[in-house]
């Protein structure tokens, strides 16, 4: 009622159309709220139908057996799978849960009334039910419900057939057998393609110096032969004369400087055999047992001469190698990686007219920086990304295996460096090791 509807002295007409105008003000409103209430009241109801709709259909679309009770075990409600597993045509609502329950059943009505009692769920139990072509194992999980307000309402159980468990099982479990046995068969080939790249890598480094040694004995056997001669003439008691042209025919003197060298020739490429062999037992122990400061400069001349000693050729060569180089490593190993590097030169040099290797070597900034380029034709730029990969080879086959940059390069890492490749057009190609220096006093552990 508004103030200025009802002054002190108004007529008693004016004060009863006031009271109407306010009793109608106030029927307006109620009208509304209760248009707003219905509006909200219908919202809510199809709210309430959609999640019925949803729970029925999630409830009938599950092959477990679920099945809801009060709390005297009378069932209320079931989905499909129960009402076509346990009943023929009859519904099993309103019947005792008692009557679905085999008497041998591991888990009887007592223990599930006892657990509605004791408020306590049951898990993966054993439960054996009565359906129409007789008394089937299942296993059983159940939980108590409650209302809204809380308060204990029933039980529901949902239950799965064992025979179709032991079905998944099964599959399973061979399903997990064929995989078993699919990955002992890949296990098993990438062991005998690991073996076989083993192999090829012992063979390409055993190729060098079983070749050295192949050659210092052949000359060694040619020295024997004159060397025969010598004393066979000695013996037959020639005159010094004759001995002395025999001596000079057969290059005696030659000979016996040289025997020293092939020997040590012979001794130099068994010690790499050797070494191969213990690299290789170290290999299977995975251990660098053999990590020590060596003179990479020094290595670096010893790969070289080894290289073209063997190579057949003539190669110009510029060694630009400071003094004391020393890194901390496996010295066979660094002398593999440059020997390969040196034959990668070589090979590729295979027909330049002139070839020529330059090595150079030296020290800066606590690195050792040793570089192998040749004036071959280099290599283009679109097999650059590709040079380190195993297997990765341009070279014939039967020439090369393409493991040989891929070991340099794990070498080197090993060893804590670096290895660069870079091609220059019309110059050739250089490889680049770097490794850290050996600081005296230090040993790596
Ligand atoms: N100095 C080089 N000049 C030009 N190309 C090179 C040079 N060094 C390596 N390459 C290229 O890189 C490829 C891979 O070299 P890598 O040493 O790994 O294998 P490979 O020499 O072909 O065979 P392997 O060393 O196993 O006998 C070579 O085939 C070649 O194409
Ligand atoms: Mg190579």
């Amino acid at each position: 009622m508004t103030p200025d509807r009802t002054p002190e002295h108004t007529h008693p007409m004016e004060e009863d159309r006031a009271t109407w105008l306010t009793i109608m003000d106030k029927m307006d409103e109620t009208w509304s709220q209760l248009v707003g209430q219905q509006v909200e009241l219908e919202q809510k109801n199809s709210a309430l139908e959609e999640a019925h709709a949803l729970i029925a259909s999630v409830f009938d679309s599950m092959s477990d057996l679920l099945i809801a009770c009060d709390t005297t075990l009378r069932i209320v409600r079931c989905n499909r799978a129960a009402q076509e597993a346990l009943a023929s045509g009859k519904s099993l609502i309103g019947q005792p849960l008692s009557a679905l329950i085999a008497p041998d059943s591991p888990i009887s009505i007592e223990t599930l009334s006892r657990r509605l009692t004791d408020r306590q769920r049951l898990e993966d139990q054993g439960i054996t039910l009565k359906t129409p072509s007789g008394a089937q194992p299942f296993s059983v999980n159940s939980a108590i419900l409650r209302d809204s307000h809380h308060r204990v309402s029933g039980m529901v159980l949902a239950a799965r057939p064992l025979g179709e468990l032991r079905r998944a099982y099964d599959e399973l479990d061979r399903a997990h057998k064929s995989l078993q046995q699919a990955q002992t068969q890949l296990v098993q080939a990438e062991k005998m393609a690991s073996l076989g790249r083993l192999v090829a890598g012992v063979a390409h480094e055993l190729n060098n110096p079983i070749s050295f040694v192949y050659g210092n004995a052949l000359t060694l056997r040619r020295f024997t032969r004159r060397i025969e001669t010598y004393l066979s003439a000695l013996h037959a008691g020639h005159t010094p004369e004759q001995l002395a042209t025999i001596r000079r025919e057969q290059n005696i003197d030659i000979v016996l400087n040289e025997l020293d060298g092939s020997l040590a020739g012979i001794t130099e490429g068994a010690e790499r055999v050797r070494d191969i062999v213990a690299d290789l037992r170290r290999f299977s122990s995975e251990r660098r047992a053999h990590d020590a400061p060596c003179d990479l400069g020094q290595i670096a001349r010893k790969a070289v001469n080894w290289v073209l000693s063997t190579c057949g050729r003539d190669i110009a060569t510029t060694l630009d190698i400071t003094s004391a180089l020393e890194v901390e490593g496996h010295s066979g190993q660094l002398q593999q990686v440059i020997m390969n590097l040196v034959q990668n030169a070589v090979d590729a040099m295979d027909t330049t007219p002139e070839p020529h290797l330059r090595i150079s070597a030296h020290q800066q900034n606590g690195q050792v920086i040793l570089e192998v380029a040749d004036n071959g034709p280099g290599f283009t730029e679109d097999i650059a990304p590709r040079i380190f990969d195993p297997f990765f080879t341009t070279k014939p086959v039967g020439k090369g295996t393409g493991l040989g940059l891929a070991i340099c390069y794990r070498t080197v890492h090993e060893h804590g460096g670096t290895l660069q490749a870079r091609s220059i057009p019309e110059q050739g190609a250089c490889m680049t090791i770097t490794l850290p220096a050996h600081a005296p006093g230090e040993t790596a552990p």
